[in-house]
């Protein structure tokens, strides 16, 4: 069968693309021609990653850095010398909780890996996404719509990335893009994948 180069040329960034469903887009866009660059904090997997797709390159880095993203996207540029997607995929689901068990720290944490890791990484390849009139692909879940028992923290940094990214940052992206041809932003809600 023919390769699929839909992707052909295009540079494309994942966040957490070690394991689970950011190996999966990392696959998905080599497969369809993409240079595809991602990060992650488990350095072990991300190497093995890179070393099976020809394709890739991994930087490690924690989204919850400013200064990894920083360097995500400068390496980005310096390699490949323009950006036309970033994918917003690193996150996690803490254990299932009733609400009065939760934590005002546990919630931090959870937010500065789900929702501003989104942000910073955004508000970095802006001017970047801007140029190659590029796109934004925010992995959100199913649960950020509809909710889940025993997730409230959980589905708050889900439900944010959907409305209020969607509402403001997204907004102002729109408004400053579609008169240079910007293609679009995207919050993809997985229901349930078993993913480790
Ligand atoms: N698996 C599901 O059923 C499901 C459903 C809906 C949404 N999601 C969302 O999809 C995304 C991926 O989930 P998954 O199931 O593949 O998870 P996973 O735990 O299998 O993989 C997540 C990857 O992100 C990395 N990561 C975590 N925190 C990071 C950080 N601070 N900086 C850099 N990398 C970090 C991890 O090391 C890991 O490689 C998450 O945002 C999750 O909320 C998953």
């Amino acid at each position: 069968m023919a390769a699929v180069t839909r992707y052909s040329g295009k540079v494309v960034v994942v966040t957490g693309g070690s394991r689970g469903i950011g190996a999966a887009i990392v696959r998905a866009f080599v497969d369809s021609g993409a240079q595809v660059v991602f990060c992650d904090k488990d350095e072990a997997g991300g190497r093995a990653l890179e070393q099976e797709l020809s394709g890739t390159v991994f930087i490690p880095g924690d989204v919850t850095q400013e200064r990894d993203l920083q360097t995500l996207v400068s390496e980005t540029l310096s390699r490949f010398g323009h950006l036309d997607c970033v994918v917003n995929n690193a996150g996690y689901h803490p254990p299932a909780q009733l609400p009065e068990e939760t934590s005002a720290q546990g919630f931090r944490q959870l937010l500065e890996v789900n929702l501003l890791g989104t942000y910073t990484l955004i508000k970095l390849a802006l001017p970047h996404l801007r140029k190659s009139r590029g796109n934004i692909i925010n992995i959100s879940s199913l649960v950020g719509a509809i909710g889940q028992s025993q997730a409230l923290t959980y589905v708050a940094t889900k439900h944010l990335p959907r409305k209020h990214l969607d509402s403001t940052v997204g907004r102002a992206c729109s408004l400053n893009f579609r008169p240079q041809g910007h293609h679009s932003r995207r919050h993809l809600g997985p229901a349930s994948a078993p993913t480790p």
